[in-house]
């Protein structure tokens, strides 16, 4: 039985188990039922009550319906909640999903604008840019935050690394500067194995579960780990719009967790030698990578972040022909948005992940993103490599003068 003081890693294994092996299992049972039996109509209309105003299910109560209680997503978020450090979390079906339920909350509750560091995932600067959900938003860079909050500013949003370029953020500095604005911090790059963002100031801390969490590129889910009353905001939110996770998929990034941070401290390993190795490429103009020399001048790393992860952007310097040559030449690689998985993925931010994003605030056309798996890594380097010689070329050739400008 884990106990609050065992170490992370162990917690990761037992995480949200109490109760299983009393049951007779060995892991948990994933219960389907969309409706539960009800013991009596007032107990039903109480837990109705409870659970739909966001409450966790108290002892004697039904979880009277799927999307208002579920136990294996209680299980997930129990977990998730013990490796973040914080008093609760709340799962929903997808990464967005979760930031549009803080969104909805922080709207709802008359505080509708957002203060926001660029840059973020590319739905995520979306969402904000848009307004969809009823807010507004003021761009900041991290020296501005302080100054751009208003009185009506309901939430500070950062992602630390970054997507797509892996930008690093003083967590201590932006939660300083947010004063009592809540800090929603983007976990999903760093995961609980290297970052814990509530022990630096965060409020909320979010995942696309979809990455790492789930680890296999099998699952969908998003997650928030909060203290209690953001936990029961969220809730609340969740079960009024219903973006809520499938007990399969609980039951998946539950499981996941088991093995988080062997696989992070795994891949993480591979990309380290990967950057060194790719950054001697003449295709390379540049590695983005936290780990390398020069790039954590706030020396983060140790201090909030525990190692560098496994993301590393590349900077072409054929620019947008060369990406494209890149990503579609990568052949163990596989040419696909998402990261985190146990293999390795490219993709091309400008064109996809990061599409929508505003032209200046756009990544440049020449980057590529790839999330390092757990393959071998001279099995990487000789695709990475090969793939590179094709992006040279492609680089060169679209250098080179065309008979149009000869003449
Ligand atoms: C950093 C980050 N946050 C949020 C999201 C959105 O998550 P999802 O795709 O699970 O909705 C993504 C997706 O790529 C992401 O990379």
């Amino acid at each position: 039985m884990q106990t609050s003081s065992s170490q992370f890693d162990t917690r990761a294994v037992h995480g949200g188990m109490d109760g299983v092996r009393a049951s007779g299992s060995h892991v948990p049972v994933i219960d389907f039922s969309t409706t539960n039996p009800l013991p009596s109509v007032d107990v039903g209309g109480l837990s109705y009550e409870e659970l739909a105003t966001g409450h966790e299910l108290g002892d004697g109560r039904s979880a009277v319906y799927q999307r208002l209680w579920q136990p294996g997503v209680a299980r997930f978020e129990e977990a998730l909640a013990d490796l973040e450090g914080t008093e609760g979390a709340v799962a929903f079906a997808s990464g967005m999903a979760a930031l549009a339920a803080a969104l909805i909350a922080a709207a709802s509750a008359g505080r509708p604008h957002i203060v926001a560091v660029r840059p973020l995932y590319g739905g995520t600067d979306h969402v904000l840019e848009s307004g969809l959900l009823g807010t507004r938003v003021t761009w900041a860079d991290a020296a501005g935050i302080g100054a751009a909050i208003e009185p009506d500013t309901g939430l500070v949003v950062v992602e630390t690394p970054a997507n797509p370029t892996l930008e690093l953020l003083d967590l201590r500095r932006v939660a300083d500067a947010a004063g009592d604005v809540p800090l929603l911090v983007d976990n999903t790059f760093a995961t609980p194995v290297l970052q814990r963002p509530a022990e630096h100031g965060a409020t909320l801390v979010l995942h696309s579960a979809t990455k790492y969490l789930g680890g296999h590129g099998d699952v969908m889910g998003g997650v928030v780990a909060a203290d209690r009353e953001w936990a029961e905001r969220l809730r609340r939110v969740r079960a009024l719009t219903g973006g809520l996770l499938h007990p399969m998929a609980a039951y998946l990034l539950h499981r996941g967790l088991r093995t988080l941070p062997i696989r992070v401290r795994a891949q993480q390993a591979t990309a380290a030698v990967l950057a060194e190795r790719l950054a001697s490429h003449p295709a390379v103009a540049g590695v983005r990578y936290p780990g390398l020399p020069g790039q954590d001048p706030q020396r983060l790393l140790g201090r909030q972040l525990d190692g560098p992860g496994s993301i590393i952007a590349l900077d072409l310097a054929g620019g947008y022909e060369s990406a494209a040559r890149f990503t579609e030449a990568c052949e163990l690689v596989t040419h696909a948005v998402s990261l985190g998985g146990v293999d390795s993925l490219v993709q091309h931010p400008a064109s996809l992940t990061h599409r929508p994003v505003a032209g200046d605030a756009k990544p440049d056309a020449g980057v590529v993103r790839l999330s390092v798996g757990l393959e071998h890594v001279d099995d990487l380097t000789s695709d990475l490599m090969a793939a590179l010689d094709a992006a040279a070329e492609a680089g060169s050739l679209a250098a080179a003068p065309t008979l149009a400008d000869a003449r």
